[in-house]
């Protein structure tokens, strides 16, 4: 089996974590207990996992020219992903802040700084689109470059997947390059304006969709008629950041490979599962061995 080829196009930031009992209310302070920083960002959470789940991935975005620069550099190319074309902008990388309550669930805010600047993709960035098996993006940066580059791959036949997180609306000319859109339940609601029980209203805008339900598992459909809830996998949760980025990786990784793509999602589920049971975005994203040893294939 040939090593399916990964271009993301997206954010990094540095994740400052924070864990306490609950998540504090507006006006409220909480005591907590522990703190870690690690490297996040949905675009580079999703490289580093497609990389641990079996694929060859480079990574284009921006991080700054400060210390968090520095270490989200080092960090992500050392998880194994091509970083050569990340660029460097003068000054703050984006920042998250991030916090995980008791029984797992997040708040968390946000500042993204050179993930800002992340515009006018280059002939080398769109060569290395064109050139990938599957194009991987997000919407924590510009979406005119989400736009440039979806485009680039369609014309180019690199599958498309669009993770479009955090909720936002997306222009018809994204979404019309669009092989394969996962989105949460806001995220859905932002694109179609209906609730989670119309999962199909996506198939509007694109030809085939994920709708991610937390504990819930998943549900997958697209435009031949397939209409299927995947369970979820059961495990004990310890932060649910990044499990969307885990699910999103591996599905583009699977369905790269040349599984249907019901099975990739399954094999997906499996993935967000396995991510869950640890603390912090990108410690946490799960090798291939360990999403395999969450993934049961349907009977028969
Ligand atoms: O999807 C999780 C990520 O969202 C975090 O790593 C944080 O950086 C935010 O971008």
């Amino acid at each position: 089996m040939r090593q399916t080829r990964v271009v993301v196009v997206g954010s990094a930031n540095m994740d400052l974590v924070g864990t306490g009992p609950t998540l504090p209310r507006p006006g409220e302070t909480v005591l907590g207990s522990d703190f870690v920083t690690v490297p996040g960002g949905k675009g580079a959470n999703q490289a580093i996992a497609a990389v641990r789940a079996g694929a060859s991935c480079a990574f284009l975005g921006a991080i700054g020219s400060d210390a968090f620069g520095v270490t989200l550099r080092a960090r992500i190319t050392a998880a194994g992903v091509d970083t050569g074309q990340l660029r460097v902008v003068y000054g703050a990388s984006g920042v998250a802040l991030v916090m995980v309550n008791a029984v797992g669930e997040n708040a968390i805010l946000v500042t993204p700084g050179a993930n800002t600047a992340f515009t006018g993709l280059t002939g080398g960035e769109l060569d290395a689109v064109r050139e990938a098996d599957v194009l991987v993006a997000q919407l924590e940066i510009p979406v005119e470059t989400v736009t440039a580059a979806a485009l680039a791959a369609r014309e180019a036949g690199t599958r498309v997947i669009l993770n479009a997180a955090p909720a936002r609306q997306v222009p018809a000319e994204l979404l019309a390059a669009v092989d394969l859109l996962v989105v949460n339940e806001p995220e859905a609601h932002a694109l179609t304006g209906r609730g989670w029980d119309e999962p199909r209203a996506l198939l509007e805008l694109v030809p085939r969709a994920v709708l991610t339900l937390g504990g819930a598992g998943a549900w997958y459909g697209d435009r031949d008629g397939a209409d299927v809830h995947v369970p979820a996998v059961e495990v004990d949760v310890v932060d649910t950041t990044a499990a969307g980025d885990a699910f999103t990786a591996a599905l583009a990784v699977a369905w790269g490979e040349g599984r249907e793509v019901l099975d990739a999602v399954r094999w997906a589920a499996a993935a967000g599962a396995a991510c869950v049971r640890r603390l912090g975005a990108s410690v946490a994203l799960p090798r291939r061995d360990e999403i395999d040893a969450l993934y049961t294939p349907p009977a028969g």
